[in-house]
C-alpha cells in the first residue's frame, strides 16, 4: 500500500486566507477561512491593496490553525500547496511568499496550484468516489467555464464567458437593487420571494455550436431596467428583479452545461466555484439532468467558495503527475486552466 499524503495547502488568490491539511487530495483534516469580507463590504468590491495587507495580517496564524486543527505539525507534512494565479497578483503574493518560504526552511516539496483547477477538485473531496471523465461548470466571481475533464488535470475547455463571469453579474446586479457585497448569496435568497418569470431578460446566444457565455448584456438589460422605472417614477419589486435576472443566468449555463454532455457523451456532470451554491443553479441542473440521464454533483457551500482544501485536493493529484514546483515560482494573475 502507497504511504498517505498530507499535505499542507495555502490559497490567497483574492479576499479569503485559508490553509488546510489534506490527506491524498480526498480527506481534509482542516480547512481554516478568515475571510475579509466585512473590510470590502464598505467599498463595494475587492480592493487589491487592502487585499493583500490583510492576507499579511492572517497569514501565520492561518496555517498555524490549521495545523492545529488537524492535530498535526510540520515534521509529518509531506508537501507544501499554494495557488500561483489566476487572481489578484499582490494577493497571491503573500500566500507563495509564505508558502516558499516555508518549503525552503522544512526541505519539503512545493506544489504550485491553478485556483480554477482547485475548484474543480473540491468535488474529490465532496465525492470520494468521483473520477473523470466529467463535464464540469465552473462558476466563480472571476470565471465562467465550461470544460470537459478528461484525466486528472487534463481539461479541454468547451466555453467561457467574453465578458463577465457569472458571480461578477451576480455582484453587480445586487449593488444595482441595493443588497450589497458580495450579491450572490443575497441575490439567491431574495429571488425565492419574487417571480422569476415577472421581467425577461436577455439570453446570450452565439451562431455555431459554440458554448461561450456572455452576461454584460443580461446586466444592462438589468441596469436600463431599473433606471427607466426610477424615471417613469414606477414601483420596483427587487425580488423580482433579483428572480427574473437569476433565471435569465441559470437558464443559460445549464443549457450549455447540457449541450456539452450531449457533445462529449459524457453523463456526468459537477459544478464549482461560488456561483455552484446558487440554489436555483443546483435546482435547475438536477431536474435537467435527470430527465437526461445525467448525474449532477455539487460540492457543499463552503467548498464552493474559495477555500485551500480544494488547493490541496489539486495538488496532490499535480504532485502524482510530478509536478513540483521550485522556489522560482511566481505569481500569474491570469494563468489559463490547463496551463502551467
Ligand atoms: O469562487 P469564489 O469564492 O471566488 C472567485 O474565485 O471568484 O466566488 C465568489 C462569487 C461571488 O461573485 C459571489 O457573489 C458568488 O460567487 N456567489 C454566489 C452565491 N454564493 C456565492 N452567486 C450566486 N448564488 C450564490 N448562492
Ligand atoms: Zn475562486
Amino acid at each position: 500500500m502507497e504511504k498517505d499524503m498530507k499535505i499542507l495547502a495555502i490559497e490567497s488568490s483574492c479576499d479569503e486566507t485559508s490553509a488546510a491539511v489534506v490527506v491524498n487530495g480526498r480527506d481534509v483534516l482542516s480547512n481554516i477561512i478568515s475571510s475579509q469580507i466585512d473590510i470590502h463590504e464598505k467599498f463595494g468590491g475587492v480592493v487589491p491593496e487592502v487585499a493583500s495587507r490583510k492576507h499579511i495580517e492572517a497569514i501565520s496564524a492561518v496555517v498555524e490553525e490549521a495545523l492545529q486543527e488537524a492535530n498535526t505539525i510540520m515534521e509529518e507534512i509531506d508537501a507544501i500547496a499554494v495557488t500561483y494565479g489566476p487572481g489578484l497578483v499582490g494577493a497571491l503574493l503573500v500566500g507563495i511568499q509564505y508558502a516558499k518560504s516555508l518549503a525552503y526552511a522544512t526541505n519539503k516539496p512545493l506544489i504550485g496550484v491553478n485556483h480554477i483547477e482547485g475548484h474543480i477538485c473540491a468535488n474529490f473531496i465532496e465525492h470520494k468516489d468521483l473520477k473523470p471523465p466529467f463535464v464540469c461548470l465552473i462558476v466563480s466571481g472571476g470565471h465562467t467555464f465550461i470544460v470537459h475533464m478528461k484525466d486528472y488535470g487534463d481539461f479541454e475547455v468547451l466555453g467561457q464567458t467574453r465578458d463577465d463571469a457569472a458571480g461578477e453579474a451576480f455582484d453587480k446586479i445586487a449593488r444595482a437593487i441595493g443588497l450589497g457585497y458580495p450579491g450572490g448569496p443575497k441575490v439567491d435568497k431574495i429571488s425565492k420571494e419574487g417571480n422569476a418569470e415577472a421581467i425577461k431578460f436577455p439570453r446570450a446566444k452565439f451562431d455555431g455550436d459554440t458554448l461561450d457565455f456572455s452576461f454584460s448584456g443580461v446586466k444592462s438589460a438589468v441596469l436600463n431596467y431599473i433606471n427607466q422605472a426610477k424615471m417613469k417614477e414606477e414601483k420596483i419589486v427587487e425580488a423580482d428583479i433579483a428572480a427574473s435576472f437569476q433565471n435569465a443566468v441559470v437558464g443559460v449555463l445549464v443549457d450549455n452545461a447540457m449541450k456539452a454532455c450531449k457533445m462529449k457523451k459524457v453523463d456526468k456532470i459537477v459544478i464549482a466555484g461560488g456561483v455552484a451554491s446558487n440554489s436555483c443553479l443546483r435546482e435547475t441542473l438536477t431536474k435537467e439532468g435527470k430527465k437526461r440521464g445525467i448525474e449532477v454533483l455539487f460540492p457543499a457551500p463552503i467548498l464552493c467558495t474559495d477555500n485551500a482544501a480544494m488547493i490541496g485536493s489539486a495538488a496532490y493529484f499535480e504532485y502524482k503527475k510530478g509536478n513540483i514546483a521550485d522556489l522560482t515560482l511566481n505569481a500569474i494573475p491570469n494563468l489559463k486552466l490547463g496551463e502551467r
